[in-house]
């Protein structure tokens, strides 16, 4: 297994290019299902879970291909005809994600046979809200052997739909299950996250019929048929955060090029309440710190437009070397608190209490050994380990894989210590 070693105590200079959202890819890849046309992705980001996701499609019928676009690479997918709806056990238990099939797989042909879902350990994780929708639009749905097992002979039909609380991937299944539905579906407090708004736009693209984009009630009139349409994946906010925390907590001046500011501005208002230069560029957004130490912050996580989950680990980071105490909830995961300990090692002074992880900034870090335990969680070791003097060795790193890319190499162009040594 590779590691990442990192010789804390650089500030971080230059430019990082933030990559295409993860949490947008994963979705439009599977927007591919749904129709015989070629769908055209740009700005994908390389990643161990965008190529799962593809090892997934290609098994139920999609062709995958690579082209060269005017700003990059394009993934090219079509979708002759599904070759197989089922969704086995050893891809859908590696990334939640890949469970997301289950909407297009119905609404184009009808049935579908998709394994339970795995993905990073940070709480129960159910999939009643997608299933409930599921049935409201006519699917009739069994589980057997860990294996959702759905069937809508007649079709899927337009309703109504509340969620009694606010899911990304509940959203993204019923979204592209209604695009092809009888009649009209409404999807009410459905997740706003930019993500969602990615694929939205892309689905309209494909000749979908969405109204409400970017709102929590999202109106879709189902069409007989999509067709292929092209598309640039937005940027990804939560990379782009990531690197705003890391500039932060090291110090220096870093410009994050192609971040969109709007998609994480609760972050970036967290940054500046705490001390941090933020500057938003044509660029992108540019974060710098000098000298002096951060105010320690309090948060909780919640739902966009609200401060992410997926940031929480990167912020206690940073709220470690803060001066004061900083109180961080966790609101979304029940159990996302799995860095708390593995931050301790590098010397960090923090408490949990159910909910509330209770962060004493401490003047200072020491590099240790660590183990990341899932995918965000590792990139706060990296910040930690940024910030450190002494050698730190972060572990399990493929965690980080699943969803940074060539995030050593990024940082190490600002002038970052870091490298991987590979198994
Ligand atoms: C997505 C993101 C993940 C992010 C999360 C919250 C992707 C690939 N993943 O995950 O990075 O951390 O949103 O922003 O985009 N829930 C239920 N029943 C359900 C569905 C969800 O109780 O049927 C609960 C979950 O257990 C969790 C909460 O709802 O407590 C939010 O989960 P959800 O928004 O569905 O997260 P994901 O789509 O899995």
């Amino acid at each position: 297994m590779d590691t990442i070693h990192i010789r804390g105590g650089r500030p971080l200079n230059g430019t990082i290019e933030i990559s295409g959202a993860k949490n947008a890819a994963l979705p439009l890849l599977t927007a591919a299902l749904l129709t015989e046309g070629t769908l055209r992705l740009s700005n994908v980001p390389n990643l161990t879970d965008v190529r799962t996701m593809g090892r997934l499609l290609a098994e139920l019928g999609v062709r995958i291909e690579r082209e060269q676009g005017p700003d990059g690479e394009v993934l090219a997918l079509t979708t002759p005809e599904i070759t197989s709806t089922l969704a086995p056990y050893e891809i859908v238990s590696q990334i939640r994600a890949t469970f997301w099939v289950l909407g297009p797989l119905l609404a184009r042909v009808g049935h579908a046979k998709v394994s339970l879902p795995g993905g990073c350990a940070i709480g129960a994780r159910p999939v009643d809200l997608y299933l409930k929708g599921l049935e409201a639009m006519g699917a009739e749905i069994e589980l057997s052997e860990g294996y959702v097992i759905a069937s809508a002979p007649n079709g899927l039909k337009g309703t109504v739909i509340r969620s009694p609380m606010v899911s990304v991937g509940a959203t993204h299944v019923l979204l592209m299950a209604a695009t092809l539905a009888d009649g009209v579906t409404v999807l009410e407090n459905a997740a706003r996250e930019p993500e969602i708004g990615d694929v939205a736009r892309c689905l309209v693209a494909m000749g979908a019929k969405i109204e409400g984009i970017g709102s929590s009630t999202l109106t879709i009139t189902g069409v007989k048929k999509l067709h292929g349409a092209t598309h640039r994946v937005i940027s990804d906010r939560i990379e782009a955060g990531t690197y705003a925390m890391a500039a932060a907590m090291t110090g220096g001046n870093v410009l994050l090029s192609g971040a969109e500011a709007d998609t994480f501005a609760s972050a970036l208002d967290l940054l500046e309440e705490a001390g941090v230069g933020v500057e938003v560029v044509n660029e992108g957004v540019r974060i710098t710190r000098n000298g002096h130490r951060l105010k320690a912050t309090s948060v909780a996580t919640e739902v966009y437009p609200g401060f992410p989950t997926d940031l929480q680990a990167q912020f206690m980071s940073l709220m470690t070397l803060a001066d004061g105490d900083s109180e961080i909830t966790e609101t979304i995961f029940e159990n996302r608190f799995m860095h708390v300990q593995e931050l301790a090692r590098f010397g960090a002074d923090i408490s949990l209490h159910g909910d509330k992880a209770m962060v004493h900034g401490v003047e200072r870090l020491t590099g240790a050994p660590v183990m990341a335990s899932d995918l965000r969680a590792s990139a706060a070791l990296i910040i930690a380990g940024l910030a450190s003097s002494g050698e730190t060795v972060v572990n399990r790193v493929y965690h980080l894989d699943r969803g940074f890319e060539r995030m050593e190499v990024k940082l190490s162009a600002c002038g970052a210590d870091i490298w991987r040594e590979k198994a």
